[in-house]
């Protein structure tokens, strides 16, 4: 799979619902009621990062769900791109993007939403194909503003924002031309997830699903 033919599955994910949830799994055992929380709020691209030691039992358990769209983030090495893929991972999304990640995505057939910070980051993803990246980490980097203003010399380029976004300052993101959707974690606060409270989460992903864009 070419960057250009992965950037083009990563936009179509990206159009399914607004909001990317970000997840942080330390119990497999909640892997599923936790995606079918999301799914019923209207959210079917999950995003598990490969932080914790469940996170790839988490996407394996996820993979099965009807009506979901697992993916694996934190992928910071080859092999992580692999365990993610032999799990069951349909997509994949990096921090940071280097030339050994962009080769064993390729290799592994898994469609990649890449990382990148700055203009250079952007355009550097942009030569070898891929359009649609991931801005992170959104917040500390410079916000809406600074996406925007990136959009007037690389509008081809199309963005996932994550990291600091949240229900507040998600339209502010959702309403640039050059974002398709964006990443967050507020929709799956660890709380609810202690408690097994899936009604909450479904709520939570009911108003996310719902931001304009
Ligand atoms: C990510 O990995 O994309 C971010 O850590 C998510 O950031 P958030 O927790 O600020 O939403």
């Amino acid at each position: 799979m070419t960057p250009a033919e992965a950037s083009v599955e990563i936009e179509k994910l990206c159009r399914l619902a607004p909001v990317i949830p970000v997840l942080v799994i330390e119990d497999a055992r909640t892997a599923r009621p936790l995606a079918e929380a999301l799914v019923r709020g209207g959210l079917p691209v999950l995003e598990v990062t490969l932080r914790t030691d469940a996170a790839i039992e988490a996407i394996s358990e996820m993979a099965r769900i009807d009506g979901g769209v697992v993916g694996a983030g934190t992928l910071l090495t080859p092999a992580d791109i692999k365990a993610a893929k032999a799990a069951g991972a349909l997509f994949g999304v990096t921090p940071g993007t280097t030339d050994a990640l962009v080769d064993a995505a390729r290799a592994e057939t898994l469609p990649l939403l890449p990382g990148a910070a700055t203009a250079t980051e952007a355009l550097s993803l942009l030569e070898k194909g891929y359009s649609v990246q991931k801005f992170f980490p959104a917040g500390p980097a410079g916000g809406a503003k600074y996406l925007k203003a990136l959009s007037a010399p690389l509008p081809q380029v199309r963005f996932c924002p994550t990291g600091g976004v949240s229900l507040t300052n998600a339209a502010d993101y959702l309403s640039l031309p050059n974002v398709l959707c964006v990443g967050g974690s507020w929709v799956v606060p660890t709380d609810l997830v202690a408690a097994g409270d899936w009604d909450a989460v479904t709520e939570l992903a009911r108003q996310a699903a719902t931001l304009p864009r």
